[in-house]
C-alpha cells in the first residue's frame, strides 16, 4: 500500500498522548502528514501543533474547535476513556466529547475528506440495541445525555460498552449524511491492545476478563497493529469504503458470532 499521500496533508489525531493515538501521530509523521495532536498530554512527536484539551468538556472543546477556519484532510479519533472510570466521565470522553469535536471539525472539511474513529469491541452489539441507541444518540447536549443515562442505566448497561455502541451508531448515521459532501465515515473495533488502557484494565478487573479477548490469537495487538487499517480507511485507497467497521482483534469477534455469542446480530 502507498501512504505516501498522507505528504503534506493536515491531518487531526485525538489521543495522540499515548498507545493507538500516539502510534497513529508518529506512523502519520514519518509520512510527511501536517499533524494536529488533540489530548490531555503532548507527546513527544514533532507535531505540526497540539491541543490539551479535555474532550470531556463541551466548553474546552467549543473554545478551541468552534471558530477554526484551517482545512482539515483527514480525522483519526483516537482518545478514550477506559471502563473503569465514573461512567459520566466515561460517556462524556468516549461518545459526547468525540461527537461535539467531530462535528465543529468536519465544517472544515471538504470533498475527499475522511475520519475514522477507534470503537471497541465492547461496542460490537450496536446492531441489537437500535431503538435504546437511537434514543441516545438524538440528545443533543452533554447535560441531557448524563440526564438521560442516569435514568435509563439499567437498560443501557455499562457506560464504556453503550458508548462504544452510541458512537458506532453515530458514525453509520454521518456515513451516508456527510458522504454528501464527499466526506467518508468508518470505524475500527480493536480487540485487546496492549496500551496504557489495556495495563490499568488488567490491573483493575480479574485478569481472565482480559485475557478472554486475546482468544483465539493468544495475544493483545500492539498498537502498531492497529495503525495500518486506520491509515488505510482514511486514504483515497479506501475512497469505496464508507460506513465500514473494520474489525481488528485477531478474530475475537469472529470467534464470538461462530459461536452465537453477543457478536450475533
Ligand atoms: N487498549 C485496548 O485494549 C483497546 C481496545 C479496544 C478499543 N480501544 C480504544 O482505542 C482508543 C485508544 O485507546 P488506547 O488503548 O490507545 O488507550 P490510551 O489510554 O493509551 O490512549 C487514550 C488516549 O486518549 C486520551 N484521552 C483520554 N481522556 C481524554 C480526555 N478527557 N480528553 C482528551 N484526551 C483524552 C489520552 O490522553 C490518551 O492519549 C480508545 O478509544 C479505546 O477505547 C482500546
Amino acid at each position: 500500500m502507498d501512504f505516501t499521500e498522507y505528504n503534506g496533508k493536515r491531518v487531526i489525531v485525538t489521543g495522540c498522548s499515548s498507545g493507538i493515538g500516539g502510534a497513529t501521530a508518529k506512523a502519520l509523521i514519518g509520512l510527511g502528514a501536517e499533524v494536529h495532536g488533540v489530548s490531555r498530554r503532548r507527546p513527544d512527536l514533532d507535531l505540526a501543533a497540539f491541543d490539551s484539551v479535555d474532550l470531556g468538556d463541551p466548553e474546552a472543546i467549543r473554545a478551541a474547535f468552534a471558530d477554526r477556519d484551517e482545512h482539515v484532510d483527514a480525522v483519526f479519533n483516537c482518545a478514550g476513556l477506559a471502563p473503569m472510570f465514573p461512567a459520566a466521565d466515561v460517556l462524556r470522553v468516549n461518545f459526547l466529547g468525540t461527537r461535539l469535536f467531530t462535528e465543529l471539525v468536519v465544517q472544515n472539511m471538504s470533498e475527499g475528506g475522511a475520519i475514522v474513529t477507534t470503537s471497541s469491541d465492547g461496542g460490537a452489539a450496536w446492531r441489537k440495541r437500535l431503538p435504546l441507541l437511537t434514543e441516545f444518540v438524538a440528545v443533543e447536549s452533554f447535560e441531557d445525555g448524563a440526564a438521560w443515562y442516569d435514568e435509563r442505566e439499567s437498560e443501557a448497561g455499562h457506560a464504556y460498552a453503550f458508548g462504544k455502541e452510541a458512537l458506532n451508531l453515530w458514525s453509520m448515521q454521518q456515513s451516508s449524511v456527510l458522504i454528501k459532501r464527499g466526506i467518508r465515515v468508518n470505524i475500527t473495533t480493536p480487540g485487546a491492545v496492549r496500551t496504557p488502557m489495556l495495563d490499568v484494565i488488567e490491573k483493575t478487573y480479574p485478569p481472565e476478563l482480559a485475557a478472554a479477548t486475546e482468544r483465539p490469537i493468544g495475544r493483545a495487538s500492539t498498537p502498531e497493529e492497529q495503525v495500518v487499517p486506520l491509515l488505510f480507511l482514511n486514504s483515497s485507497m479506501a475512497s469505496y469504503v464508507n460506513g465500514a467497521d473494520l474489525v481488528v482483534d485477531g478474530g475475537y469477534g469472529a470467534m464470538e458470532s461462530a459461536a452465537g455469542h453477543f457478536f450475533n446480530v
